[in-house]
């Protein structure tokens, strides 16, 4: 497979991202594109630095876990921001590049993507990426964020799962989910220029003005499933979220739960309606 065109990817930057653009780098492999990014220096206020492969020899995912993908079957992009003060309710950045990367999806054909509350895409009921979000307090009241995507472009017939320590589940990818698979280079372009804006705008007006977007992509929704969260397991329907982007779960006593940490342990297929 062709590796990544850096070249390209750069030159179909839209105006918004190049202007933000301080660093961008293309990797043939490198352990991670995150950790790479968290021992580098973080960008000026505002502005991004990008990280890019399609082979990581120490992928890493949520909670530890590792982030596999055969040589040049993914595509991992890390993003760096600096927030010149820490927004309120930084856990729901995570939500805001899920949102992000559908679009940039969508942005190069892939429609009806979907999003697993608080960092999986979802195509056709299997795991399509995942988002690792990391954060570094610098000097003052500054804070760098390091949002890590990674997206199963061309997995094969390889039968793992992405992220060990998981429950086994199916795992997509856009060579089958798609009917037309998409330029490396664009999609890479369009995450880069719709991860630049949601950076802008959660530092603007934070995760409030995105939560319609984002539930009307809400994997969750009317499935049956458990979460492990820090107090225990809490069992019972997917109610969408909050305008803070804590998940809602019907308990079937009363008010939604409502979740700000956690990993979904379960979800079902969603019941038929009658
Ligand atoms: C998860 O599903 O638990 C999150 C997976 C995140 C993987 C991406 S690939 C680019 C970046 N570099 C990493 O080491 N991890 C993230």
């Amino acid at each position: 497979m062709k590796g990544l065109d850096a070249d390209a990817i750069r030159g179909d930057l839209g105006e918004f991202a190049s202007h933000r653009l301080e660093e961008f780098e293309a990797f043939t492999e490198i352990e991670s594109t995150n950790t790479h990014l968290l021992r580098e220096p973080s960008p000026s206020p505002g502005r991004v630095r990008v990280a890019i492969t399609d082979n990581q020899t120490a992928g890493r995912g949520r909670h530890g876990r590792t982030w596999q993908s055969p040589p040049g079957s993914g595509l991992c992009l890390s993003m760096g921001y600096t927030f010149a003060r820490q927004p309120q309710n930084l856990p729901a950045l995570t939500l805001a590049v899920g949102l992000g990367v559908t679009e940039a999806l969508e942005d190069v054909g892939v429609a009806g993507v979907l999003l697993k509350w608080p960092n999986d895409l979802m195509a056709d009921d299997g795991k399509l990426g995942g988002i690792l979000t990391e954060t570094r307090s610098l000097t003052g009241d500054a804070i760098a964020v390091i949002a890590g995507i990674g997206i199963n472009i061309d997995i094969g017939n390889s039968p793992e799962p992405s992220v060990d320590g998981e429950p086994r589940r199916p795992v997509a990818d856009l060579a089958r989910y798609a009917s037309v698979l998409p330029p490396r280079h664009a999609l890479a372009a369009r995450m880069i220029d719709r991860l630049c804006r949601a950076f802008a705008d959660y530092e603007s007006s934070g995760f409030a003005g995105l939560a319609d977007r984002w539930s009307g992509r809400d994997w969750l929704l009317g499935r049956r499933l458990v979460v492990e969260t820090p107090p225990g397991r809490v069992a019972g329907i997917g109610a969408g979220i909050a305008r803070d982007g804590a998940l809602l779960v019907d308990t079937g006593t009363g008010a939604p739960a409502r979740i700000t940490s956690g990993s979904i342990v379960t979800a079902e297929a969603r019941e038929a309606q009658p």
